[in-house]
């Protein structure tokens, strides 16, 4: 199964769901394949944030070898399950793909955690480090409850 994040930037959130949900997966012996983009391309080919850098360091995960680049309307042939941090981001994944958007490939990061709430992870960008840390546990939980959730359908890809 290939999983994508969303966020905006693709420095501060995505970014750390990639690094988690690569760690659980490898933890759990899945054989899925994470990969982020941002639906702006601002940050195009930088690495993630210093604090994103650092609060994944403190939990043992090194995401500082990923590049952001602009999620494109080809991630939806390319991605099983997309997931959208936020719902600015989902509208903004709509958009990009265009005839290419599928709702069953679409779906909100914090669905599988709380179902039919429609919540937005924070966006911590111009924020301080404890804020990066509230939202590194938030997506550590929701990476647990998509582990939980498709894991067992995706056994076969
Ligand atoms: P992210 O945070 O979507 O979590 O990576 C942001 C990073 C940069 C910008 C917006 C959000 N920006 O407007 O440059």
């Amino acid at each position: 199964m290939k999983i994508l994040m969303v966020c905006l930037g693709n420095i501060c959130r995505s970014p750390i769901a990639e690094g988690i949900l690569k760690d659980k997966v490898a933890k759990a012996s899945l054989t899925w394949i994470v990969d982020s983009a941002g639906t702006l391309d601002f940050h195009n080919g930088e690495q993630p944030h210093h604090l994103s850098i650092k609060v994944c360091l403190q939990n043992g995960i090194d995401i500082s070898t990923q590049k952001s680049r602009p999620f494109t309307k080809k991630d939806f042939l390319d991605y099983d399950l997309i997931f959208a941090m936020a719902n600015d981001v989902l509208y903004d994944m709509k958009k990009i793909g265009k005839e290419n958007f599928s709702e069953e490939k679409a779906i909100l990061f914090l669905e599988p955690l709380h179902p039919g709430k429609s919540y937005d992870v924070p966006d911590p960008w111009g924020r301080n480090e404890k804020d990066f840390v509230e939202v590194y546990e938030l997506i550590d939980k929701a990476c647990d409850a998509i582990i939980n959730q498709y894991a067992n359908v995706s056994k076969s890809n």
